[in-house]
């Protein structure tokens, strides 16, 4: 007589709903983180968010990748409405705070749960497809709830954050459950959000005139290294167009993925490269005051097209000359520490060019402008907010 053993481990059709799952709440964390990233105040907490960001898009990444394998894998199918509604209510929290205590303290320990759950029920050998992505995922989500735990939690808003854990809780199953209908629950304070249109900052970080280019260069070595990571640090004004770009491209829908994959990189490097604004300047002896948002306050509002076309092909090119002899320059003096950032940093802007190219490129496919019709239009709209004509795309520093 044959026994019958414990089932153990997840059948096809289970997987694939599960994954969709995690890959619209995942989805989900990284619009929210750059929606928020805009007006979290604390510079440290933004890069982190920036680190997290880049975290959730390369998972999505790969729970898609694993749906596309699957029979029936549907990596875009939706999600039920009260879970979507939930992760709604999260975007819409009435402060930085209580944003960052719901979705790190409910959505992703939630979801860390779920996934530990899945790892400790799946079968060694026919799930081991997604056992590979869930041990590569599970310690990067750890890290992610360490550094909540251990931040300052801040004044939360404790109706509002009760009430996001009464909705989780009717789910019955967590972010796995079917879910109690949305007009059953009534979330106090909570407050629609709206993307920002500047970057907020405490009050270390005023608004600050950077020193032109040419001016810098004039400076004796020291100073000009301390100036030179002042402009690093401000990079903040690329991250926040890049998140108005993921926000926004994210809210609309309908973008590919691969585009928002690249962009998620693209704004993940200019947060790293206003860290290396931060550390460097802590290393000189002095301490990050500000930044110049005049890029970002007159762009930040342009068609995506347009933002990516600006940073890209406008703004990045500009730069770009700069990058290879700032690194000579410091090697040269032997200053190897800055060399360092200098040549990650200018490492990075080619890819950004290149990112700039492909996708506005795919955006103008079906379009009659040229990407140079495009950038005529950005002049055309800067010269109107500044109210004076705009020759060339150039920074005032
Ligand atoms: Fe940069
Ligand atoms: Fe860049």
């Amino acid at each position: 007589m044959k026994t019958m053993t414990a089932a153990k481990g997840f059948d096809i059709p289970t997987t694939a709903a599960r994954l969709r799952i995690y890959v619209s709440v995942q989805k989900r964390c990284l619009k929210t983180l750059s929606g928020w990233f805009l007006s979290v105040p604390h510079y440290e907490d933004k890069y982190k968010i920036g680190y997290h960001l880049f975290e959730h898009c390369e998972h999505v990444g790969m729970w898609r990748q694993r749906l596309v394998e699957l029979r029936g894998g549907k990596p875009d199918a939706s999600i039920s409405p009260a879970l979507a509604q939930l992760l709604n209510e999260v975007n819409d929290a009435p402060d930085a705070d209580s944003m960052i205590a719901a979705l790190y303290g409910i959505i992703i320990r939630s979801l860390h749960t779920t996934l530990t759950q899945h790892l400790d029920e799946a079968d060694p050998s026919a799930n081991a497809a997604e056992l590979r992505l869930l041990r590569r995922i599970l310690p990067e989500l750890e890290s992610q709830l360490d550094w909540f735990e251990q931040r300052p939690a801040g004044q939360v808003n404790n109706d509002w954050l009760s009430g996001v854990q009464n909705f989780l809780d009717l789910q019955n199953d967590g972010l796995l459950g079917e879910g109690s209908s949305s007009d059953q629950v009534k979330i106090p304070n909570s407050r629609p959000f709206r993307r920002p249109t500047t970057i907020t900052f405490d009050d270390r970080i005023g608004h600050e005139k950077l020193m032109p280019y040419e001016q810098r260069e004039q400076l004796n070595y020291d100073e000009s290294l301390i100036e030179q990571f002042r402009i690093f640090f401000n990079e903040f004004y690329a991250a926040g167009f890049l998140a108005t770009i993921l926000y926004d491209a994210l809210d609309e829908g309908g973008y590919p993925w691969e585009m928002i994959t690249d962009f998620s990189q693209h704004f993940w490097d200019e947060v790293r490269h206003s860290e290396f604004g931060a550390i460097r300047l802590k290393e000189l002896g002095t301490e990050p005051t500000g930044c110049n948002l005049t890029l970002f306050h007159e762009a930040e509002n342009m068609p995506i097209l347009h933002r990516i076309v600006y940073l890209t092909r406008g703004l990045e090119a500009y730069f770009m000359p700069r990058k290879q002899p700032r690194a000579k320059t410091y090697q040269d003096a032997g200053d190897l520490r800055s060399q360092l950032f200098a040549d990650q940093d200018w490492s990075d802007e080619i890819n950004h060019v290149r990112y700039g190219s492909k996708w506005s490129e795919h955006l103008l496919e079906d379009d009659y402008r040229t990407q140079d019709d495009v950038i005529e239009e950005i002049k055309q709209h800067l010269g109107k907010v500044r109210g004076v004509e705009c020759v060339a795309i150039a920074a005032p520093f």
